[in-house]
């Protein structure tokens, strides 16, 4: 088979894609990307010529153990919280909180939470993963459906975070524009709204993203905890007080009167770690600044972006797509209430 030398050098780095990627990638649908030329459909959801390479290579060779956690999400939900709360919780012995070297005021929480597609399988290499300290955190983006079977039918446990779709595609907008390469030009808003409600968006559709890790929830609530950024910004201390149990690590009764989960919610606050020296300056995945991944913290920022036409159309398609899926969203107005 001939095939056509494949570049996608969109940010300066030269594309170091395996051949088999390489004849992966002519056969697969492609879209215009948001940051890259292209996206491509690769098991159902879009993603970058350099994903889908680690993506295969961690579906060959991931295995997973029993003890594992997976925070799993789509872009801009809320990952980089979730990872720093899910640090903090399993390590609290090693690192007590508020010790003033505590890892997380000095790393960013994506340095402390390898994701799998970026950093564990990325650039070609096998890691070895067994000297991590136990338990094991992972971070990814890849849909529910696509995970190895290893973590699958392991008792490893997998945390999901989701965001309502309004504040994930402005948070995406933004994002976006603010780490493309400068050889691309900025991308509307109008665009990306339609694109984001055609699917195309990085390991979307949102739709099949949410819901996939969604009906394993609803159907193995001991391995897929599902939580949702409203949820947390309302009521930490509970979410933390649930997401401590499903890990395994519960508070004692001696912690919680010692503070702790407080705490931790002061810890991985917005506030607190959007004004941190290494979120500021420092750098983490695929060498992007990490105070792009602080922005506003807000739930409904989207009401300063979107045009009236806009709310109807996206609203149109979340009950298209979720309605009668029993998952809804607070903290919208009464006009995108999906029938549940
Ligand atoms: P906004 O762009 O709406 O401000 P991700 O971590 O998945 O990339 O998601 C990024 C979004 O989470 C951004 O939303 C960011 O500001 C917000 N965020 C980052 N850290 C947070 C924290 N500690 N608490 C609450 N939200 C946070």
């Amino acid at each position: 088979m001939v095939v056509t030398n494949y570049t996608e050098s969109t940010d300066g780095e030269e594309e170091k894609l395996s051949q088999e990627c390489k004849e992966l990638l002519l056969s697969l649908p492609k879209e215009k990307g948001w940051r890259t030329h292209h996206l491509f459909k690769y098991q159902g959801f879009w993603c970058q010529p350099r994903e889908i390479q680690s993506i295969i290579s961690f579906q060959k060779h991931f295995q997973a153990s029993d003890t594992d956690v997976v925070l799993a999400s789509i872009p801009k939900s809320g990952t980089t919280w979730l990872k720093a709360l899910a640090f903090a919780i399993v390590n609290r012995k090693r690192f007590a909180i508020s010790n003033i070297n505590h890892p997380l005021l000095t790393s960013n929480p994506h340095d402390l939470v390898p994701f799998f597609e970026y950093k564990a399988y990325a650039n070609n290499q096998l890691p070895d993963l067994s000297k991590l300290p136990q338990p094991r955190l992972f971070g990814t983006h890849i849909p529910f459906g696509s995970l190895p079977n290893s973590i699958k039918k392991s008792s490893c446990r997998v945390v999901y975070i989701s965001r309502n779709p309004f504040d994930t595609f402005i948070s995406s907008w933004h994002f976006i524009n603010k780490i493309k390469p400068r050889s691309m030009a900025s991308m509307s808003l109008d665009e990306a709204f339609e694109m984001f409600c055609k699917g195309v968006i990085g390991f979307g559709p949102f739709w099949e993203h949410i819901l996939g890790y969604w009906k394993e929830s609803t159907e193995k609530p001991h391995k897929v905890l599902f939580l949702k950024y409203e949820d947390m910004k309302e009521d930490i201390n509970s979410c933390l007080k649930n997401l401590a149990e499903f890990m395994g690590f519960p508070f004692s009764l001696e912690e919680e009167r010692g503070g702790i989960i407080e705490k931790i919610a002061k810890l991985c606050s917005f506030e607190n770690m959007k004004d941190l020296e290494v979120n500021k300056s420092g750098k983490s995945i695929k060498n992007f600044e990490n105070k792009n991944l602080f922005r506003k913290g807000d739930v409904g920022d989207w009401v300063n972006y979107l045009s009236p036409r806009q709310v109807e159309q996206l609203t149109k398609v979340v009950e298209e797509k979720l309605g009668g899926s029993g998952l809804s969203f607070k903290s919208l107005p009464e006009i995108i209430n999906i029938k549940v």
